[in-house]
């Protein structure tokens, strides 16, 4: 069994933050460490700040207790939570650097799945007989040194015409929206499918009493997502955002930065294309870990 370790006994509330910093000092792992003790002392500051009182603190902690049990398989409301509070994009943007031509990073969100159909140039996601608004996609992957990326793995998701991912729609074709292209020689890549709708996350379980306790919506604008990678490069995960969307500048999870905003253009014959121009950085390639199971 682990030595008593004598930190101190408590004297007043000024003295608890260095008594549990003390408590947790040896730590053998350097980064957990460093990590739990910035996370006490920004707790103990929240709480010295905003003075719960004992019964508010309670339905804090009641809160946290629910967000846990909501989630599981189906639904990681825990992630959400992370989402609706801006910091699943904060950990993003800190982890992607910004303004040295690379293309902004953006969540991966909780739909994606590994694994989906290798496709052909030019060929159509929409899987679903009941169709939607026609979409062709063009995509140009260069590193920042404006080089073309060829053979690089571009994996693509999104949710249909009336905003539902396949995986939560049951009467959606399996995979259907997803598909995955290599660019070719110059780094271009192509595909068709259907407009996608925006959304609203989930608002049954905590996370949603919570927006609605603050008087905000549940939309995501309308949206792509694409992850690339290839050996050599840092994987790029990202979205697409429709720049007509009502809800292009209210994100209810943060994820659109401006140059995220996509151009789709109406055509004379009432079908859309969407151009982008990908640009990532040397680097590792890392595939996540799928969110759900
Ligand atoms: C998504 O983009 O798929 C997503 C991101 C955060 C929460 C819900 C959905
Ligand atoms: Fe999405």
């Amino acid at each position: 069994m682990t030595q008593p370790y004598p930190h101190g006994v408590v004297n007043g509330a000024d003295s608890v933050t260095e008594i549990v910093l003390k408590a947790m000092s040896r730590t053998a792992d350097p980064r957990l460490r460093e990590i739990m003790a910035s996370l006490v002392k920004h707790l103990h500051a929240f709480v010295r700040e905003a003075r719960p009182t004992e019964e508010e603190f309670e339905t804090g902690l009641d809160f946290l207790m629910r967000v846990g049990q909501a989630s599981g398989p189906e639904k990681n409301e825990m992630i959400l939570l992370s989402d609706l509070l801006g910091l699943s994009t904060l950990v993003v943007l800190l982890n992607n650097e910004q303004g040295k031509g690379e293309t902004d990073a953006a969540l991966l969100g909780p739909f994606w799945r590994e694994h989906s159909p290798i496709c052909e140039a030019g060929e159509s996601i929409a899987r679903d007989p009941r169709g939607g608004e026609p979409l062709t996609v063009s995509g140009h992957v260069a590193g920042i040194d404006g080089k073309p990326i060829a053979d690089a793995l571009v994996d693509v998701w999104q949710a249909s015409p009336v905003g539902l991912y396949e995986t939560q729609d049951e009467h959606q074709p399996d995979h259907n929206l997803r598909g995955r292209f290599k660019t070719d020689a110059k780094g271009r890549f192509h595909f068709r499918t259907v407009r996608p709708a925006g959304y609203p996350v989930p608002t049954d379980g905590p996370c949603g009493e919570m927006l609605r306790a603050q008087d905000r919506h549940p939309y995501r604008p309308a949206h792509i997502h694409f992850m690339i990678s290839k050996d050599g490069y840092k994987t790029l995960i990202t979205q697409v955002f429709a720049n007509d969307d009502d809800c292009i500048s209210a994100d209810v999870v943060f994820g659109v930065t401006p140059a995220l905003s996509g151009d789709f253009r109406r055509q004379s014959d009432a079908t859309w294309r969407l151009e982008y121009e990908f640009v990532m950085q040397p680097g590792d390639r890392r595939i996540p870990r799928p969110p759900l199971p």
